[in-house]
């Protein structure tokens, strides 16, 4: 299967030209990798992205509001910074 797997993403970047990377704008590429890792692959996103316009979710952006500043929180956090002051403290909505 596995061999497969690299035998399907060998063929797929020899037709684009890519060479062992997917770009961020190619979905079909990042699929075939996500398939040959077993579905295994995460997307990080910055702990604080339900606190924006376009994902806002009031609940987890009060969750993240209120642990804003607390490393273990931020440790189990996908994506998120261990230093907060990495992060865009500016998407923060005031609450
Ligand atoms: C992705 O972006 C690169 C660089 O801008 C471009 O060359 C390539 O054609 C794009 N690929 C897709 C699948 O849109
Ligand atoms: C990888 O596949 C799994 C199962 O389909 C999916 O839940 C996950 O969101 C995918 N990862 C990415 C980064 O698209």
């Amino acid at each position: 299967m596995f061999l497969f797997i690299i035998a399907i993403l060998s063929q797929y970047f020899a037709v684009t030209g890519s060479i062992c990377r997917c770009l961020s704008n190619d979905s079909t590429c990042w699929q075939l990798f996500n398939d040959s890792i077993n579905e295994c692959l995460v997307l990080p996103r910055p702990s604080a992205t339900s606190c924006t316009r376009d994902q806002l979710n009031m609940e987890a952006c009060t969750i993240a509001y209120t642990n804003w500043m607390n490393s273990k929180w931020r440790s189990e956090q996908l994506g998120a910074m261990q230093y907060y002051n990495w992060e865009m403290p500016n998407v923060l909505y005031t609450i």
